[in-house]
């Protein structure tokens, strides 16, 4: 079989040229880091998780009509996308506080906000990903003012897409991070939800027990992180082979 191209490789996904033009393959890896990569392991089927939890919620996006740059899952481990542009911010929503928030701004894990807030951060791994306002994205020709308005509807539909998901099986979603990317349609330029939504990237709690369902499970050591991520998938009925 003829070798792929290896488009990039990052902390948890590899890229690999398409099989069409316009196409990535994308493969998720079993590697987990945190800290800007100063806590890593390798977690076993968290790569098969995530692969199938981000097509889950990417198929229910694109079903009701939020664009994302998926296009079907290949294997275990890979899916073909879109290529796109990734416009280089995080887009993170946050409906309790938690994380970085609760630290910056003392305020206690949990407590309800009073409305969605929404935080882009610059993506560059060798800053730490720093938090960024709209000034610096504007000044520093990061999105466009049409782009800032786009991704904003977008990040608010995924919120309430995943918020009601998530409640409909008993989780709630705290935050969650988004990337978004370009796609060009002939002259024509379109911003979809890119990369993946998986526990990787979302805060989830048991709305019950308050149980973490997600990376921080890693983060802070707090058990086994195949075993939160197959809850999840389980009870959203999502159940991948781990073979
Ligand atoms: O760490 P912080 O509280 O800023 O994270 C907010 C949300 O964004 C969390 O759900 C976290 O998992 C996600 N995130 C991410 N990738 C990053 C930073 C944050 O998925 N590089």
């Amino acid at each position: 079989m003829a070798r792929r191209k290896k488009i990039y490789e990052g902390k948890a996904k590899i890229l690999y040229e398409g099989p069409e033009p316009g196409t990535i393959v994308q493969y998720f890896k079993d590697d987990a880091t945190a800290f800007n990569a100063e806590k890593k392991d390798v977690i076993d089927g968290k790569g098969v998780l995530n692969n199938r939890l981000s097509e889950f919620f990417m198929t229910g996006l694109n079903t009701i009509g939020v664009p994302t740059h998926f296009i079907r899952r290949l294997n275990m481990r890979e899916q073909l996308v879109r290529a796109c542009e990734i416009v280089p911010l995080e887009v993170i929503v946050r409906n309790f506080a938690a994380g970085t928030m609760s630290k910056r701004l003392g305020i206690d894990e949990g407590t309800q906000l009073p409305r969605p807030i929404v935080e882009y951060c610059y993506k560059d791994d060798s800053l730490g990903d720093p938090l960024v306002t709209e000034e610096h994205i504007a000044a520093f020709g990061w999105a466009s003012q049409q782009d800032m308005d786009d991704i904003l509807s977008l990040a608010l539909r995924v919120n309430d897409y995943l918020s009601g998901l998530m409640y409909g099986v008993g989780i709630r979603l705290v935050d969650f991070k988004i990337e978004v990317g370009r796609v060009y349609d002939g002259d024509f330029q379109r911003l979809v939800v890119a990369d993946e939504i998986s526990p990787d990237s979302c805060r989830l709690w048991d709305i019950e027990s308050g149980q973490k369902l997600d990376k921080d499970v890693f983060r802070r050591d707090l058990g086994s992180l195949t075993d939160a991520y197959s809850e999840v998938a389980r009870r959203l009925g999502v159940m991948p082979k781990m073979t």
